[in-house]
Protein backbone atom coordinates (compact mmCIF):
# COMPACT_ATOMS: atom_id res chain seq x y z
CA UNK A 1 0.00 0.00 0.00
CA UNK A 2 1.21 3.54 0.20
CA UNK A 3 2.42 3.66 3.39
CA UNK A 4 4.75 0.84 2.32
CA UNK A 5 5.91 2.35 -0.58
CA UNK A 6 6.52 5.80 1.49
CA UNK A 7 8.38 3.88 3.92
CA UNK A 8 10.57 1.92 0.72
CA UNK A 9 11.46 5.23 -0.82
CA UNK A 10 13.10 6.59 2.71
CA UNK A 11 14.86 3.64 3.21
CA UNK A 12 16.75 4.04 -0.50
CA UNK A 13 19.81 6.26 -0.81
CA UNK A 14 20.29 8.75 -3.82
CA UNK A 15 23.89 9.75 -5.30
CA UNK A 16 24.10 12.48 -7.52
CA UNK A 17 26.46 11.82 -10.40
CA UNK A 18 27.69 7.87 -9.49
CA UNK A 19 28.73 6.37 -11.29
CA UNK A 20 28.86 9.21 -13.45
CA UNK A 21 28.31 12.61 -14.06
CA UNK A 22 24.23 13.14 -14.46
CA UNK A 23 23.24 9.99 -13.46
CA UNK A 24 21.02 9.73 -10.13
CA UNK A 25 22.11 6.69 -8.48
CA UNK A 26 19.36 4.59 -6.67
CA UNK A 27 20.54 2.12 -3.80
CA UNK A 28 18.50 -0.57 -2.15
CA UNK A 29 21.20 -1.57 0.15
CA UNK A 30 19.85 0.84 2.90
CA UNK A 31 16.49 -0.37 2.45
CA UNK A 32 17.90 -3.92 3.20
CA UNK A 33 20.09 -3.11 6.09
CA UNK A 34 16.90 -1.81 7.68
CA UNK A 35 14.62 -4.71 9.53
CA UNK A 36 11.82 -3.65 8.81
CA UNK A 37 12.50 -1.97 5.36
CA UNK A 38 13.73 -5.90 4.64
CA UNK A 39 10.53 -7.27 6.26
CA UNK A 40 8.27 -4.33 3.86
CA UNK A 41 10.42 -4.89 1.06
CA UNK A 42 10.12 -9.01 0.96
CA UNK A 43 5.88 -8.55 1.76
CA UNK A 44 5.53 -6.24 -0.96
CA UNK A 45 7.56 -7.97 -3.48
CA UNK A 46 5.48 -10.82 -2.70
CA UNK A 47 1.69 -9.13 -2.68
CA UNK A 48 2.75 -7.22 -5.83
CA UNK A 49 4.03 -10.84 -7.76
CA UNK A 50 3.14 -9.56 -11.42
CA UNK A 51 1.50 -13.06 -12.21
CA UNK A 52 0.16 -15.42 -9.63
CA UNK A 53 2.88 -17.68 -8.34
CA UNK A 54 1.74 -20.65 -9.68
CA UNK A 55 2.47 -19.71 -13.35
CA UNK A 56 6.30 -19.37 -13.31
CA UNK A 57 8.63 -22.06 -11.51
CA UNK A 58 11.68 -20.80 -10.93
CA UNK A 59 12.94 -16.63 -10.47
CA UNK A 60 16.05 -15.56 -12.13
CA UNK A 61 18.32 -12.87 -10.83
CA UNK A 62 20.59 -10.66 -11.99
CA UNK A 63 23.97 -9.91 -10.35
CA UNK A 64 24.89 -8.64 -8.65
CA UNK A 65 21.70 -6.44 -7.18
CA UNK A 66 19.26 -8.96 -8.44
CA UNK A 67 21.30 -11.11 -6.52
CA UNK A 68 20.66 -9.90 -2.99
CA UNK A 69 16.66 -10.38 -2.85
CA UNK A 70 15.84 -12.59 -6.18
CA UNK A 71 16.92 -15.55 -3.62
CA UNK A 72 15.08 -14.38 -0.91
CA UNK A 73 11.62 -14.28 -2.70
CA UNK A 74 12.45 -17.35 -4.37
CA UNK A 75 12.58 -19.42 -1.19
CA UNK A 76 9.27 -18.01 0.53
CA UNK A 77 7.69 -19.35 -2.93
CA UNK A 78 9.04 -22.46 -2.77
CA UNK A 79 10.96 -21.59 -6.09
CA UNK A 80 14.24 -22.49 -7.43
CA UNK A 81 17.19 -19.25 -8.50
CA UNK A 82 18.43 -18.91 -11.54
CA UNK A 83 22.05 -16.68 -11.26
CA UNK A 84 22.63 -14.69 -13.88
CA UNK A 85 25.90 -13.54 -14.01
CA UNK A 86 27.69 -10.79 -15.69
CA UNK A 87 30.32 -12.29 -18.43
CA UNK A 88 33.48 -13.94 -17.45
CA UNK A 89 32.09 -15.42 -14.51
CA UNK A 90 31.35 -19.08 -15.36
CA UNK A 91 33.10 -22.18 -16.36
CA UNK A 92 31.54 -23.25 -20.04
CA UNK A 93 29.08 -23.97 -20.96
CA UNK A 94 27.37 -21.02 -20.85
CA UNK A 95 24.71 -19.00 -23.14
CA UNK A 96 25.64 -14.79 -23.20
CA UNK A 97 23.69 -12.06 -24.71
CA UNK A 98 25.21 -8.63 -25.15
CA UNK A 99 23.30 -5.17 -24.25
CA UNK A 100 23.72 -1.68 -24.39
CA UNK A 101 25.58 0.36 -21.77
CA UNK A 102 25.05 4.47 -21.12
CA UNK A 103 28.65 4.18 -22.87
CA UNK A 104 29.10 0.95 -24.61
CA UNK A 105 29.02 -2.89 -23.97
CA UNK A 106 28.14 -5.21 -21.38
CA UNK A 107 26.88 -9.09 -21.22
CA UNK A 108 25.28 -11.52 -19.16
CA UNK A 109 25.87 -15.18 -19.29
CA UNK A 110 23.89 -18.33 -17.59
CA UNK A 111 24.92 -22.03 -17.38
CA UNK A 112 23.69 -23.27 -20.79
CA UNK A 113 21.72 -25.46 -18.55
CA UNK A 114 20.30 -23.47 -15.99
CA UNK A 115 16.73 -23.58 -17.53
CA UNK A 116 15.39 -26.43 -18.55
CA UNK A 117 13.28 -26.21 -21.72
CA UNK A 118 9.67 -25.37 -20.98
CA UNK A 119 10.26 -24.23 -17.46
CA UNK A 120 8.58 -20.16 -16.67
CA UNK A 121 10.74 -17.82 -14.95
CA UNK A 122 9.95 -14.67 -13.47
CA UNK A 123 13.20 -12.30 -13.91
CA UNK A 124 14.17 -10.34 -10.85
CA UNK A 125 16.12 -7.64 -10.58
CA UNK A 126 16.15 -4.74 -8.00
CA UNK A 127 16.04 -1.54 -10.46
CA UNK A 128 14.74 -0.99 -14.17
CA UNK A 129 16.46 2.01 -16.04
CA UNK A 130 16.51 1.58 -19.96
CA UNK A 131 15.53 -1.90 -19.67
CA UNK A 132 18.86 -2.87 -21.78
CA UNK A 133 19.49 -5.59 -18.63
CA UNK A 134 16.33 -7.33 -18.33
CA UNK A 135 15.60 -7.68 -21.82
CA UNK A 136 19.38 -9.40 -22.21
CA UNK A 137 18.25 -11.92 -19.51
CA UNK A 138 14.80 -12.16 -21.45
CA UNK A 139 16.78 -13.27 -24.41
CA UNK A 140 18.77 -15.98 -22.14
CA UNK A 141 16.30 -17.45 -21.08
CA UNK A 142 14.28 -17.84 -24.68
CA UNK A 143 17.32 -18.89 -26.31
CA UNK A 144 17.46 -22.03 -22.71
CA UNK A 145 14.22 -22.92 -23.98
CA UNK A 146 12.84 -21.43 -20.84
CA UNK A 147 9.61 -19.09 -21.03
CA UNK A 148 9.93 -15.76 -19.69
CA UNK A 149 6.62 -15.68 -17.05
CA UNK A 150 6.92 -11.55 -16.21
CA UNK A 151 9.38 -9.27 -14.33
CA UNK A 152 9.69 -7.96 -11.10
CA UNK A 153 11.51 -4.71 -9.66
CA UNK A 154 12.06 -2.94 -6.98
CA UNK A 155 12.42 0.04 -8.23
CA UNK A 156 11.60 1.89 -11.40
CA UNK A 157 12.88 5.06 -12.99
CA UNK A 158 10.97 7.66 -14.74
CA UNK A 159 11.11 8.53 -18.24
CA UNK A 160 13.73 6.31 -19.69
CA UNK A 161 11.35 3.84 -21.18
CA UNK A 162 12.58 0.82 -19.51
CA UNK A 163 9.10 -0.73 -18.94
CA UNK A 164 7.80 0.16 -22.62
CA UNK A 165 10.69 -2.18 -23.80
CA UNK A 166 9.54 -5.04 -22.11
CA UNK A 167 6.42 -4.86 -24.26
CA UNK A 168 3.56 -7.63 -23.31
CA UNK A 169 5.17 -9.06 -20.55
CA UNK A 170 3.51 -8.65 -16.77
CA UNK A 171 5.47 -6.94 -15.00
CA UNK A 172 5.84 -4.86 -11.60
CA UNK A 173 7.37 -2.43 -9.87
CA UNK A 174 6.99 -1.38 -6.18
CA UNK A 175 8.39 2.52 -6.85
CA UNK A 176 8.45 4.56 -9.71
CA UNK A 177 11.54 7.53 -8.77
CA UNK A 178 12.92 10.56 -10.79
CA UNK A 179 16.07 8.71 -13.32
C1 LIG B 1 21.93 -1.65 -12.52
C2 LIG B 1 20.67 -2.20 -11.90
C3 LIG B 1 20.06 -3.00 -13.03
C4 LIG B 1 20.50 -2.24 -14.28
C5 LIG B 1 19.36 -1.45 -14.86
O1 LIG B 1 22.90 -2.66 -12.49
O2 LIG B 1 20.97 -3.04 -10.78
O3 LIG B 1 20.59 -4.32 -13.08
O4 LIG B 1 21.55 -1.35 -13.87
O5 LIG B 1 19.78 -0.69 -15.97
P1 LIG B 1 19.09 -0.81 -17.39
O6 LIG B 1 17.62 -1.00 -17.20
O7 LIG B 1 19.41 0.50 -18.06
O8 LIG B 1 19.73 -1.97 -18.11
P2 LIG B 1 24.44 -2.42 -12.72
O9 LIG B 1 24.77 -2.81 -14.13
O10 LIG B 1 24.78 -1.01 -12.32
O11 LIG B 1 25.22 -3.41 -11.79
P3 LIG B 1 25.03 -4.08 -10.34
O12 LIG B 1 23.65 -4.63 -10.21
O13 LIG B 1 26.06 -5.14 -10.39
O14 LIG B 1 25.31 -3.02 -9.31
MG1 LIG C 1 22.17 -4.62 -11.65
Amino acid sequence: DSSDAEYLISRIRSIPDFPSKGVLFRDYLPLMADAKGLQVLMNALEAALPVPADSFDAIAGLEARGFLCGPILAARLNKGFVAVRKAGKLPPATISESYTLEYGQASIEIEDTAVSPGQRVLIFDDLIATGGTAQAAARLIARSGGTVAGYSFVMELEGLGGIEQLGDYPCSSLVTMPA
